[in-house]
């Protein structure tokens, strides 16, 4: 249910955009978002039962690895937008970034698929429980260290983007 949804989210966003690579571009950052917003569920969600603990909260814990699993279906929808952005527009992917940006995006990738795999009771039994929980907590810090630097070397753009309508607006009143 949760996967049907990102995925409207992202047919939605990219109907929006005026052409075909900005399409692809809104569903690379709508997929981001939704994604963000799964990861944030599961990654607060037993702190949060534990501080509020209510029907809906605890829900929330019980329902984590579900959660955890539309994440990682919604950073496959990631990947599928990008591969095809890089395929139709190589040229727009490749301004401003080199492949050492790419660095950490691809270790989040291996971590979503350990992470996947091993939320799989076969491959987690192969693990045992204490690398099983090693992993878990390795895997979701290192998740939010590239989500927060995702957004972090965004924030710029979004300030210069807010300045620049300041100016226009400051600009008509002027005139
Ligand atoms: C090699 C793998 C990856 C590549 C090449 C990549 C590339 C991109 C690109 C091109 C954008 C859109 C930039 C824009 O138009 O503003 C984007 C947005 C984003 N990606 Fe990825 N990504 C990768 C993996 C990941 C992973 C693993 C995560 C999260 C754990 C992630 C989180 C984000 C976030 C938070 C945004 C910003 C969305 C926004 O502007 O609101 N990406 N990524």
């Amino acid at each position: 249910m949760l996967t049907i949804i990102v995925a409207l989210v992202a047919v939605v966003a990219s109907a929006m955009a005026p052409n075909g690579v900005e399409s692809l571009q809104y569903a690379i950052r709508a997929t981001a978002r939704t994604s963000f917003v799964l990861f944030l569920a599961v990654f607060l969600s037993t702190s949060v039962a534990r501080l509020a603990p209510s029907a809906l909260t605890r829900a929330l814990a019980r329902e984590r690895r579900y959660i955890g699993l539309s994440f990682a279906a919604s950073q496959f929808m990631h990947a599928m937008a990008l591969i095809i952005y890089i395929g139709t527009a190589p040229e727009a992917f490749w301004v401003g970034r080199t492949p050492a940006k790419n660095i950490p995006g691809s270790i989040g990738y291996l971590m979503i698929l350990l992470l996947t795999l091993t939320s799989f009771a076969m491959p987690a039994r192969l693990i045992g429980p204490v690398n099983w929980k090693k992993l878990h907590l390795a895997g979701v810090w290192i998740l939010a260290v590239i989500f927060a630097g995702s957004f972090l070397t965004r924030a710029h753009q979004h300030v210069a983007y807010l300045v620049a309508m300041l100016l226009r607006m400051a600009e008509r009143f002027e005139a």
